[in-house]
């Protein structure tokens, strides 16, 4: 009789630990953190303010509000062999490796200055996820 008891005491103890241990699983995050990068909120305004000065007019890229998007996502280079912006690609991306200081093709941009690492990876991030128009 103490000993079945004791069992029952033995299995509430142990199932209130596997509990314990469910819970603190969470759930899956990524790389950075969960939210995901919006185009019109995040990546447009650091071309407002950083790239539009000299895009509309140069390297045949506009990157205004209203049209970056469309030069960007899919659109071959016109300076360059390769395309913009690879969605989920960012090294493929000449958009990216334009801006990450590589200087795999030509001059870092902004020309004459870089952006923060914060903002690299914003893109780098947006283009990770699949460059949407969001
Ligand atoms: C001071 C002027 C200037 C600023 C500011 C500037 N660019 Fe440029 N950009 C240029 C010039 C000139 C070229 C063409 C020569 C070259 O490819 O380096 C160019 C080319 C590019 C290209 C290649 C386009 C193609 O299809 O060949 C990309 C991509 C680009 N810029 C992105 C940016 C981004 C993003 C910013 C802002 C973070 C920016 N640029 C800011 C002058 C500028």
């Amino acid at each position: 009789m103490k000993n079945k008891r004791f069992l029952v005491l033995l299995f509430l103890i142990g199932s209130l630990v596997l509990i314990q241990c469910k819970k603190d699983e969470g759930p899956v995050e990524d790389d950075n953190n969960n939210e995901s990068v919006s185009f019109a909120n995040d990546v447009q305004p650091i071309f407002t303010q950083y790239c539009v000065s000299c895009h509309p007019s140069s390297g045949n890229l506009d990157l205004r509000q209203g049209q970056a998007y469309d030069d960007l996502v899919n659109v071959p280079a016109s300076g360059y062999n390769g395309i913009r912006v690879v969605p989920n690609e960012p090294e493929n991306s000449i958009l990216y490796k334009k801006i990450d200081g590589s200087g795999a093709y030509g001059s870092n941009m902004p020309l004459g200055g870089s952006l923060s690492q914060a903002q690299i990876n914003t893109i780098k991030q947006w283009i990770q996820e699949g460059a949407p128009n969001n």
